[in-house]
């Protein structure tokens, strides 16, 4: 299968890039053409060697719209203030039975603690449902990007733990999504990924509670002297459930 990593030079982009590479090719981009190349190079020599001969894939740099075109699945790794302009330019190139995953939350730091933010740009776009509450910014991705289907996932995994060899994950993402087939392929690649776990937390709306996870999660690091803490449900009652079959 053929990946598209938008904004795939950083944190994020780099770490999934460099985990996803073992099984598939990974197209990661950067509005610097040359610097998608050169940190695909850079990339691709770190996970061979990483992923030795088990690596089946390979990572290369290229242009938002050639990634976009090219790969079954597209994952955002934007900043939040980018998302939607870079999306809504873009929006022309996604196509049916794509899957979209959105790994962007949109927060920020005062006074010392984080906090969620809506966005609320750009004015083409509705950002409030019926009721009046704010849309996440996978929901909003996906009224640009219709009729590809958004899964809203990754926002809890740090991304140095993707990249840091050394450690062993031991994480439970969560998965929102409208379309079955967009969640399944969805956690079918965090399955892919050693020690992480997928758990479906319903529609693509539960994104806004996914996305709003994120502050909380830092504030309690930095709060409490915590550093990159994880998310692990814990179930009263012991389970082997795994999430992937
Ligand atoms: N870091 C994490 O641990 C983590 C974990 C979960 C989710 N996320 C989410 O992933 C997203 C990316 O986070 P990150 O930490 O990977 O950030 P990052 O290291 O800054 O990477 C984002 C990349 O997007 C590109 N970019 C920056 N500004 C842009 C703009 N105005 N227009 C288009 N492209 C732009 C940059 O590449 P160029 O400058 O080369 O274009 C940059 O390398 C965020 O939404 C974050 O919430 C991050």
């Amino acid at each position: 299968m053929k990946i598209g990593i938008i904004g795939g030079v950083g944190r994020m982009g780099s770490g999934l890039a460099f985990r996803l590479s073992k099984n598939h090719d990974v197209l990661i981009t950067s509005r610097n053409f040359e610097k998608a190349i050169q940190t695909a190079e850079t990339l691709e020599t770190n996970a061979r060697g990483f992923h030795k001969n088990s690596m089946q894939g390979e990572i290369n740099g290229a242009s938002d719209e050639d990634a976009i075109e090219q790969s079954e699945i597209v994952i955002i790794t934007l900043p939040a203030e980018a998302t939607l302009p870079a999306i809504q330019e873009l929006k022309a190139h996604f196509r049916q039975n794509q899957i979209i995953i959105s790994t962007v939350v949109s927060m920020k730091k005062s006074q010392g603690t984080f906090r969620h933010v809506p966005l609320s740009k750009p004015a083409t776009t509705s950002f409030t449902d019926e009721t009046g509450s704010m849309k996440s910014v996978a929901e909003l991705i996906q009224e640009f990007v219709r009729p590809a289907n958004v899964v809203s996932s990754f926002h809890t995994v740090p991304a140095a733990y993707l990249t840091d060899i050394e450690k062993v994950l031991n994480v439970d993402v969560f998965v929102a999504g409208n379309d079955d087939t967009a969640v399944s392929a969805a956690s079918k690649l965090i399955c892919e990924i050693p020690n992480l776990r997928p758990l479906k937390v319903g529609p693509l709306e539960n994104s806004r509670l996914i996305e709003s996870m994120v502050p909380l999660l830092l504030n309690v690091a930095n709060l409490n002297d915590l550093k990159e803490p994880l998310i692990r449900v814990i179930p009263w009652i012991p389970s082997a459930y795994s999430g992937c079959t």
